[in-house]
């Protein structure tokens, strides 16, 4: 028995628990995220963290997205997948001199600083380059994003961004510094944002700051919203591709955006995290005295997200057609919250069978760990499997 979209006959010589990315998925939302924006002229840089498999890399550089990077290590492997530094901006609240090295020496077009210092060691660093950076200010808008609060950012509780009650200060240095350029301000308030107010909230509070910036005399050409478009993990199938039409239209209608403002996006999420599937293999089916264990070969060092922000994966049995039952569906991991879901419901499961994580394609692969001395897991595309 095989399931949609999942060629079951080319997984059976393949070792488990491995990454599967259906790519054809992939480029249908990145030409859905390319129809939302071209007419507007809306960039949008993919959020390298979610994750850098070099097929998804290629198949997003190929669609002609920006990079949004957050260490050095991916400014190297989104020049090295061939997206140009022009279209790179770099993120981060602890930027390490050598990070902040590279950014300036391959001219990526912009750093978003967060905060004071920051900008004082890139500005010291650009001029014994003699060179002038772009900088974008992070602003912590004090938007609730109403998400996980592992993965909210934009309150004024956390450490990412700069105050707003700092940003006078922060502006007038800037304008004194001889090697930093302000070009814009930078936002983010959160990840798998699934209410459109929240990015209307954001569009107001952005609003408000560039009154304040035209008052002191600022122009900024570019403003960068950052991030967060939810998916929907309850319904891959239905719902493969995100909402895109609709936040696109919530900045389009609610930004004023002055003459001559570029507005830049960086979506990580919502580009990849419904092509990938961690595909792993029915160990040990175990029945405990009130429930039943399926025990699978993958576990939180495959995919945290369960563990790490009791985070829904839809569990699929690619294998069995049998009536459904009650398990819990765990990993092999030594400890307890080493668990993808309680009480779930899938078809009769035995030894052997092949289980479809889904929506994994976001924070899966990237965040997988040694952890109990495992092995990181392998990754294989739908082109490389069925062809095109
Ligand atoms: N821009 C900035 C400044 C960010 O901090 C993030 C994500 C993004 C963009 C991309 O956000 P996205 O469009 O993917 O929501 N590991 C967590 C998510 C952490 C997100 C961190 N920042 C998870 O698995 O849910």
């Amino acid at each position: 028995m095989i399931k949609a979209n999942y060629p079951v006959d080319k997984f059976s010589g393949i070792e488990t628990p491995f990454y599967y990315y259906d790519l054809n998925v992939l480029r249908s939302t990145l030409e859905e995220i390319n129809a939302q924006t071209k007419k507007n002229n809306f960039h949008v840089h993919y959020a390298m963290k979610a994750n850098v498999n070099p097929a998804v890399l290629e198949t997003i550089k190929n669609a002609g997205l920006g990079a949004d990077c957050v260490s050095g290590g991916e400014v190297e492997a989104a020049l090295k997948a061939g997206i140009p530094a022009s279209k790179v901006v770099f993120a981060g609240v602890g930027k390490a001199d050598w990070e902040i090295n590279l950014g300036l020496e391959n001219d990526i077009f912009c750093f978003n600083v967060e905060s004071i210092p920051e900008l004082e060691v890139i500005n010291e660093l650009a001029a014994a380059k003699g060179k002038v950076a772009n900088v974008a200010l992070r602003i912590n808008p004090n938007v609730d994003a109403h998400t996980h609060h592992y993965i909210t950012t934009g309150t004024s509780e956390n450490k990412f961004g700069i105050n707003m009650e700092a940003l006078d200060q922060v502006v007038d240095l800037v304008l004194t510094l001889q090697n930093v350029k302000l070009i814009g301000i930078h936002f983010h308030i959160g990840s798998q944002i699934t209410d459109m107010t929240a990015f209307h909230n954001l569009c107001v509070r952005v609003n408000e700051l560039q009154e304040q910036f035209i008052k002191k005399g600022v122009e900024l050409s570019n403003i960068n919203v950052g991030g967060g478009l939810g998916i929907n993990y309850e319904h891959p199938n239905h719902f493969a591709i995100p909402e895109f039409e609709a936040y696109f239209k919530t900045f389009r209608d609610h930004l004023q955006l002055r003459p001559n403002q570029t507005l830049h996006f960086e979506l990580g999420r919502a580009v990849v995290a419904q092509c990938g599937s961690l595909i792993s293999k029915v160990l040990y089916v175990k029945e405990g005295t009130v429930k039943k264990f399926a025990i699978l070969d993958a576990g939180f060092t495959e995919l945290i997200r369960p563990a790490l922000y009791q985070a829904y994966h839809r569990i699929e049995n690619l294998t069995s057609d049998l009536p459904e039952e009650e398990y819990d569906v765990v990993g092999p991991i030594c400890e307890s919250s080493d668990t993808f879901a309680k009480n779930y419901w899938m078809n009769g499961t035995k030894r052997g069978d092949l289980i479809a994580l889904r929506s994994a394609g976001a924070y899966g692969e990237i965040m997988a760990s040694q952890y109990n001395l495992r092995k990181l897991p392998k990754a294989y595309t739908s082109d490389e499997l069925t062809g095109k």
